[in-house]
């Protein structure tokens, strides 16, 4: 009874969907972290060791769940947080993805490992676009990923800065995934039970990284794991005085993504970001750092009347974002509850992970008696 896309009630519906629908190594790089994964079940556990505190009698009919982050308007408080190699996941990829996302009027993450250019995603997705940028070794890579982003009119961009190496991903290691994947002993019953997935794998354009093709043969002509990948050809001497002049030369909306320090998030506001994404990239680089969500208070009360403050990662129900936007987050975002809907169901399945969250989060406003998220605050929310 779970092979329905509307059957999908819930994240965990849309993981066992996925689970089904993927040849293993690549649900396992979607659902995998790093080391014994301990960071990756706190990012969510976090959000079940406190409790809500609604108020009733409040006259419920209208609510308005919009937020502004990165001087966007975005209709619902969790955005799609950048993800790498979508066309793996679903041959539409991004584009479902961005598709969805415009749907629901929310902000639509793309990462520099996408697999559709940003021309093509600028071309057919209206809502705001954060380009999330990796900052390479190469010079001339990041300023043509960049330059390519003013030139289609991107509202914002991230640059990530919690993956100067790569995360010791074991499952990867295990099931030998790697982008492009490659036909392995291991790998090969794996892909022999998901015909479909390899039909429409090879019936469809090839799979490339759109924005690094022309720059590095890994990851689209050359099989390369996504830890070796960050390992060899991310700039491991980035400091703050480069992401300063990356800010400068972008100009516009600048966001530091995998921020986790009251400290770090005080020198993003030095160099002019206009927001921080607390975020341990979903568990899948330091395992033992500290969940988001547990970390979200200290850095709003540091930080929050100066700089946009997003709580990124392991967001699975409405309750987890407004537990998020009652400690002071602006928005929340997520990867992979909307990855498991896009390898369940492409677009279809994307827009009804969206559609849960919308009629959790509305549901859950109207039981907590508030009509918009700036009621939400430190009165609703009590730590046990
Ligand atoms: C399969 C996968 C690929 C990801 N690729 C990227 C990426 O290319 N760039 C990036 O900044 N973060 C990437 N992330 C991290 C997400 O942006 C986000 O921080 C993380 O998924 C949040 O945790 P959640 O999946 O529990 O919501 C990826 C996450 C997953 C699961």
């Amino acid at each position: 009874m779970f092979n329905k896309i509307n059957n999908c009630h819930n994240t965990k519906d849309f993981r066992k969907l996925a689970k089904r629908k993927l040849p293993g190594p690549i649900f396992h790089y979607i659902d995998g972290a790093a080391d014994d994964e301990v960071t990756y079940r706190r990012n969510t556990e976090a959000y079940e060791q406190c409790d809500l505190i609604p108020n009733v009698l409040s006259g419920v009919e209208n609510i308005d769940m919009s937020t502004t982050v990165m001087g966007q308007k975005i209709d619902m408080p969790i955005y799609l947080s950048p993800t790498a190699l979508q066309r793996l996941f679903h041959h539409d990829g991004e584009k479902a993805v961005g598709k969805a996302a415009e749907k629901f009027g929310t902000m639509f993450g793309i990462s520099s490992l996408a697999t559709v250019s940003i021309e093509e995603i600028a071309q057919k997705i209206k809502t705001p676009k954060l380009f999330q940028l990796y900052v390479h070794k190469d010079k001339g890579l990041n300023k043509n990923m960049i330059d390519r982003c003013k030139e289609s009119k991107f509202e914002a961009l991230a640059i990530t800065v919690d993956t100067i190496v790569g995360g010791n991903r074991e499952r990867d290691l295990y099931t030998g995934f790697t982008s492009p994947p490659k036909l392995t002993l291991k790998s090969l019953m794996s892909f022999a039970t998901h015909p479909s997935w390899v039909f429409n794998y090879l019936t469809h354009p090839s799979f490339e990284l759109s924005q690094l093709k022309n720059y590095i043969g890994e990851g689209t002509d050359i099989s390369v794991s996504i830890g070796d990948y960050f390992t060899k050809v991310i700039d491991q001497s980035l400091d703050w005085k480069a992401a300063e002049e990356i800010n400068k030369y972008w100009g516009k909306h600048f966001a530091l993504k995998g921020i986790m320090s009251v400290e770090d998030a005080k020198r993003a506001i030095d160099i002019g970001a206009t927001a921080i994404i607390i975020s341990n990239h979903g568990g899948r680089q330091l395992d033992g750092s500290r969940s988001p969500f547990d970390q979200l208070a200290e850095i709003v009360d540091a930080v929050g009347d100066k700089i946009d403050v997003i709580c990124d990662g392991g967001i699975r129900r409405g309750t987890h974002v407004l537990k998020a936007l009652s400690l002071g987050a602006k928005a929340c975002s997520g990867g992979r509850f909307y990855l498991y809907a896009l390898a369940a169901g492409g677009q279809k399945g994307v827009e009804k992970a969206l559609s849960n969250f919308h009629s959790e989060i509305k549901r859950d406003m109207q039981l907590m008696g508030v009509t918009n998220i700036d009621q939400l605050t430190r009165k609703n929310i009590i730590f046990r």
